[in-house]
């Protein structure tokens, strides 16, 4: 079954396939003939409704008078007025019709085509159809009335065509309009056909219900060739299947010459018809390279995907053991937090009523005496402030930790939210403290703020901080490697420094720059920075995806911009642009 909506390269071969052999075990052009067009006809179907899809089918051969049956050359005759009539004068006949009702079943019962004499030019252009078909195989009239085949030999090895109109309803090509076209709702009309090396023509005209797309017309050409290729062997021998007369007599008839013509036209069809199948296969491994290249590409973005989700998901994780293990350092602190400052005045307050005791009694007894050297009050009394103050320090980082701690967790959720930069980034400094203070191996790393005042922006929180966070741990390990360095860097004004600066750009942008002085990269490595896997680091280190997950969440989630500006020994500098506001936003 053919769908001509959709007619493929392999619906074009298999199609091909049967009509050149579909002639076998018949007797006559019209036995053959009636085959080709019960095939065609109940075998192109909608695909979604499985009706037919053509209306009517018909297939014409030119015809000389004389080899024409009594009966149509009587039909012909008529149409001529009963004039005498030319033996060699082709006759356009109906060889065999298949359609949508009983009587287009069968040639004999057609009225108006049984047998069309095709007397001078005049006559075909009064058939629109074939004379539009004949100028589409590049013949003009006269060269398909010419008696003499030989002077067609050539041209009948290269005539084959469609003849196509799109749309049948007011065509001028298309006759009938209100006997038929429009009452059978026909939307298209498709020919094809070629010359024979008797110099007749051949055709096959459909008449549609369906509309036929521009690259089916070019898939139905090599059908003319196979059509061709099957009519080929009846061309000297029996026209009419009931003509019993001219089955006996055509095999004494046939001359070599005859025999030499036919084998050439078959040769030079099969050689278009090769041509037409080398062509398709270079098609379908083109299509197939093609097919082959994307699904590649799927694969590795599905293994990226893949990975970056497995990234995502661990880090989904590590946020929500972060906010468990944050909850529960929470409370303490906030007990420790909040009684520090009325334990210090309790304390001051004990101070101070020890002091009045002094003062009121300046003699105590041996035993205070003895504690009050045992225990050292005078260092006591002066100590006491310095360690209630370092406690209240220390109280107070372990609140701001916990606090960004939470702020980190909020990775779990990706809802867009209005964010305050500052804090996003701050948090991430916070967390990233550890990496940040001197080791032994290195100093301690100097981030310098130059913030500006920024407005709050829309964007996924959690994300904004793994963003960062990728960004400031790549910085980080910049710096560390430089510090391996054995050879000092290039240009090194100030050490290991990183430096976050924040602007608003305009009305519609901020701008935060993340520029560490660490060894810079490659134009190679700049080249591949956003791409997965991608990495310099050794493995268990690196894994190559914090940048190509920042840039799908900035660039791809956010509609933002994230570039790197580098060069090999001048550190790097990370510009991230973002939306103040996200488009769901202003909808919303
Ligand atoms: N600040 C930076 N300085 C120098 N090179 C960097 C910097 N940031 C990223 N790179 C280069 O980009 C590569 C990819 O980074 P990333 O996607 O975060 O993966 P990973 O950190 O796992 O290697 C790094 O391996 C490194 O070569
Ligand atoms: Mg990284």
């Amino acid at each position: 079954m053919y769908d001509l909506t959709q007619f493929s390269l392999r619906d074009m071969s298999e199609c091909g396939l049967v009509l050149r052999h579909i002639g076998k075990n018949t007797n006559s052009t019209e036995e053959v003939s009636n085959r080709i067009i019960n095939y065609i006809y109940e075998n192109i179907v909608s695909e979604n409704t499985q009706e037919k899809s053509c209306v009517l089918i018909r297939m014409f051969q030119t015809i000389p008078y004389e080899k024409l049956t009594p009966g149509l050359q009587e039909y012909a005759s008529k149409l001529l007025n009963n004039q005498s009539v030319n033996p060699n004068l082709k006759c356009l006949t109906l060889l065999a019709t298949a359609g949508e009702k009983p009587e287009w079943n069968l040639r004999q019962k057609s009225s108006g085509h049984k047998a069309i004499p095709l007397a001078n030019k005049e006559a075909i252009a009064k058939i629109p159809m074939i004379s539009r078909l004949i100028q589409q195989l590049g013949l003009d009239p006269g060269q398909v009335l010419e008696a003499d085949p030989n002077l067609l030999t050539d041209l009948e090895q290269k005539m084959y065509n469609v003849f196509y109109v799109a749309d049948a309803l007011g065509s001028p090509y298309i006759p009938a309009q209100e006997s038929f076209v429009i009452p059978f709702n026909i939307k298209s009309v498709i020919g094809f056909g070629g010359l024979l090396p008797s110099g007749n023509m051949f055709v096959v005209l459909m008449f549609l219900r369906v509309k036929v797309p521009r690259e089916t017309i070019d898939l139905l050409k090599p059908l003319a060739l196979a059509v061709k290729m099957t009519l080929l062997p009846f061309e000297q021998s029996q026209i009419f299947s009931d003509c019993q007369t001219e089955k006996i007599s055509h095999k004494k008839e046939i001359n070599k010459d005859k025999i030499i013509e036919q084998l050439q036209s078959e040769n030079a069809a099969l050689n278009h018809l090769l041509d037409v199948s080398e062509k398709s296969t270079l098609i379908q491994s083109e299509r197939l390279e093609k097919a082959l290249a994307e699904q590649q590409k799927i694969l590795e973005k599905l293994q990226t995907t893949h990975a970056q989700l497995l990234h995502t998901e661990k880090m989904s994780s590590l946020g929500q053991m972060v906010a468990g293990v944050a909850h529960e350092i929470n409370n303490p602190i906030n007990f420790l937090h909040g009684n520090i400052t009325p334990a210090q005045e309790y304390i001051q307050d004990i101070l101070e009523l020890l002091e009045i005791y002094q003062q009121q009694y300046p003699h105590p007894t041996t035993e205070i005496q003895n504690k009050i050297a045992e225990i050292d009050l005078d260092f006591i009394q002066k100590d006491l402030d310095g360690i209630i103050g370092s406690m209240k320090i220390g109280t107070e980082r372990i609140y701001e930790i916990v606090k960004s701690m939470r702020n980190f967790s909020r990775f779990e959720k990706a809802e867009i939210k209005q964010v305050d930069i500052h804090e996003a980034i701050d948090s991430t400094l916070m967390l990233l403290d550890n990496r940040i203070q001197a080791k032994t191996y290195s100093p301690k790393i100097k981030i310098i703020k130059e913030y500006q005042e920024l407005p709050l922006v829309d964007f996924c929180a959690g994300q904004l901080h793994q963003v960062l966070m990728n960004i400031l741990s790549n910085a980080i390990d910049s710096l560390d490697e430089s510090n391996n360095k054995p050879i000092p860097i290039k240009v090194r004004k100030n050490y290991n420094q990183i430096k976050i600066c924040t602007k608003v750009l305009n009305e519609e942008w901020v701008v935060i720059s993340i520029a560490d002085n660490g060894f810079g990269m490659t134009e190679e490595v700049k080249k591949k920075l956003f791409d997965s896997f991608f990495t310099t680091k050794p493995s268990g280190k690196g894994t190559g995806l914090g940048l190509s997950i920042s840039y799908q969440i900035i660039v791809e989630k956010h509609g933002g911009k994230l570039l790197c500006n580098s060069q090999l020994g001048e550190g790097a500098e990370f510009i991230i642009q973002i939306p103040i506001r996200q488009k769901i936003f202003q909808v919303a």
